[in-house]
């Protein structure tokens, strides 16, 4: 379990993480949402201790990192700039941190095959694509085989063999009941694999919830008709109802009610071939969350959605 409690900081004037109170509950993938620049990583420095908050707290396991009496067995991270030596082999970069840690020096080749570097584990990182740079930082995170797990934007520049590979790893470490947290700012990177999701914008929360719960939005669902007179249903919708064309023959509505639309319709004589609620997309409430701002990376979002 991970918790933040009126998390909040300042860097000068700038607040980068303002307020900010969840939980990471265990046996679940969280993803952690928002736009660059949003406070993700700040956040999740705060929780690692590697940043002070300016107030409030971050805990794992109920203590604050700098409590925990052996931080690497408790809680592994894949920051979004891992520092390794490039001189040495990824073997070694692992070895120097399980001996620095008290972790049998076995577990580096056990790690090294669960994230598919054992063949490359001898070559020198500074030949070692993006890719498999991921692969170390998330084995690295593995060493201690920790209950708690962050890993800030691990798809960022991988392929995407890589990024399915990541999901069913956060999938199969939140199904062996471990508390995973994962940020990116693309919706489409989380939807996926996320149980629930936290997003924020300008440190600030905007919603906590279960990622299903994103897709029936704020005016309800929208209700898809598909007619030979569009223009005629249009007109008779009642004011409150925010309608669009969107085809020759098919408009989408918002605020009224299915069963509402089919009864007018009949009451107007019209025809209908298709009436269904849709789904909202992610983006779309994502973009709805978060605002303009992320405009740009909704785009990507839907590229990347389209992989
Ligand atoms: N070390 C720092 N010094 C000053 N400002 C920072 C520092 N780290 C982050 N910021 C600012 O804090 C805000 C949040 O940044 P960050 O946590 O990196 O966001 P995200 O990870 O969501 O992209 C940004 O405005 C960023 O410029
Ligand atoms: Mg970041």
């Amino acid at each position: 379990m991970i918790t933040a409690r009126g998390l909040t900081k300042l860097y000068g004037s700038i607040r980068a993480v303002d307020d900010l109170t969840f939980d990471v509950v265990p046996g679940t993938v969280t993803g952690f949402l928002g736009p660059n620049g949003a406070g993700k990583s700040t956040t999740m420095r705060m929780m690692l201790g590697l940043d002070r908050p300016t107030s409030g707290t971050a805990t794992i396991a109920g203590k604050p990192y700098a409590a925990l009496a052996a931080p690497l067995r408790e809680v592994g991270a894949l920051l979004d700039a891992a520092a390794m030596h490039p001189g040495r082999t990824g073997r070694a970069h692992l070895r120097v941190a399980a001996r620095t840690h008290g972790i049998p020096l076995a577990r580096v080749d056990e790690v090294l095959e669960e994230v598919g570097l054992a063949a490359a584990s001898r070559r020198r990182i500074k030949g070692y694509s993006l890719g498999m740079r991921q692969r170390l930082g998330i084995a690295g995170a593995l060493l201690g085989d920790p209950g708690v797990l962050l890993f800030d934007e691990p798809v960022n520049g991988l392929d995407l063999d890589g990024v399915r590979w990541i999901r069913s790893l956060l999938r199969g470490f939140a199904d062996e009941g471990r508390t995973v947290l994962v940020s990116s700012h693309l919706m489409s990177e989380v939807q996926l694999v996320a149980d629930r999701v936290v997003v924020i914008g300008g440190g600030r929360l905007v919603a906590d919830t279960e990622t299903s719960a994103l897709l029936t939005g704020a005016g309800g669902p929208r209700v898809r008709v598909r007619t030979p007179s569009p223009d005629e249903l249009l007109r008779s919708l009642p004011a409150h109802a925010v309608a669009e064309r969107t085809g020759d023959h098919e408009i989408e509505v918002a605020g009224v009610a299915a069963r509402e639309i089919g009864d007018l319709a009949h009451g107007i004589g019209v025809r209908i071939h298709h009436l269904a609620e849709v789904e909202q997309s992610l983006e779309h409430a994502y973009l709805s969350l978060t605002g303009p701002a992320s405009a740009a990376d909704a785009a990507v979002a839907t590229e990347g959605a389209a992989r």
